[in-house]
């Protein structure tokens, strides 16, 4: 297996509570996996201690064969490893295609906007943003959108449109937490098919958190279950399914057993 990134043994504790304890797992090139367990099991916060936005208590991340434990998440997205949050994180009252552009431009080398002088280099950096913009504007099926001010998107729309920043960033792995929440069955669907595109035609790998549990069921090839920050199953959908101590812990629930 082709592992781009690694996590080993790591621990995040606030205060007395262990929100993530001994979590060891990898992901493979081109692969989708998914990160699964109820509320508060330590989902959001193993994705904030692998996308820098909060430095683990114990434990290593490793992406490309790099240590990127601890690293500041602008650092860690130029290695290419971008993620998408929780609620719905897009700059108001900018466009669609501006959002889609600052994500874009962070590839740059960063003291483009200072260069008081045009470059060609600088000019060819440019002009394929400008490209790939639209390439993914096209891709989400935000085109109609491109100039309507982000904060007056649909909600499916903006959940759209944090995958659609997070891929302009060129990833190669991307996190998702919860992409599909608040989503009707058919936008649900349709989000399903967008994330297979990204793995199928960009060769993007996926992690993805989320509690709908038939589109986790069909994307991805592994799953991993999180418990009160543990690990307490890993295996393929078929496996997980039938693992009597997730349906225990998580798929047994009320609010899980008929999604
Ligand atoms: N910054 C913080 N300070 C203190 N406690 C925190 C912090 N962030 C998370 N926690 C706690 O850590 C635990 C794990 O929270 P986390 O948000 O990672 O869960 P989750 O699996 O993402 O849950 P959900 O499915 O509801 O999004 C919870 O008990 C939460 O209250
Ligand atoms: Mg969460």
């Amino acid at each position: 297996m082709n592992e781009i990134l690694k996590v080993v043994q790591l621990d995040k504790t606030f205060g007395g509570l262990k929100a993530v304890s001994g979590l060891s797992f990898s992901v493979a090139a081109n692969e989708i996996v998914g990160l699964i367990g109820p509320n508060g099991a330590g989902k959001s916060t193993a994705f904030n201690l692998i996308s820098g936005s909060i430095a683990p208590s114990g434990g290593t991340v490793t992406f490309h064969g790099r240590d990127i434990t601890g690293q500041r998440p602008s650092r860690v997205v130029r290695h290419g490893l971008a993620r998408t949050f929780q609620s719905a994180s897009v700059y108001p009252r900018a466009t669609v295609a501006e959002n889609i552009y600052r994500g874009a431009i962070s590839t740059l080398p960063g003291s483009v906007w200072t260069q008081a002088l045009p470059s060609a280099g600088r000019r060819a950096g440019l002009a394929r943003i400008a490209r790939e913009v639209g390439e993914i504007l096209e891709l989400t099926g935000l085109g109609p959108y491109r100039d309507v001010p982000a904060g007056g998107l649909a909600y499916g729309h903006q959940k759209k449109l944090g995958v659609a920043i997070g891929i302009a960033t060129r990833p190669s792995l991307l996190l998702l937490d919860e992409p599909a929440a608040g989503l009707n069955g058919e936008e649900c669907a349709e989000f399903g098919r967008l994330l297979r595109v990204l793995r199928e035609q960009r060769g993007l790998a996926l992690l993805l958190v989320e509690h709908h549990m038939a589109l986790v069921m069909e994307l991805c090839q592994r799953i991993v279950v999180l418990v009160q920050g543990r690990k307490v199953a890993e295996g393929t959908p078929a496996a997980i399914r039938a693992n009597p101590a997730v349906i225990e812990a998580y798929l047994g629930a009320p609010d899980y057993a008929h999604s």
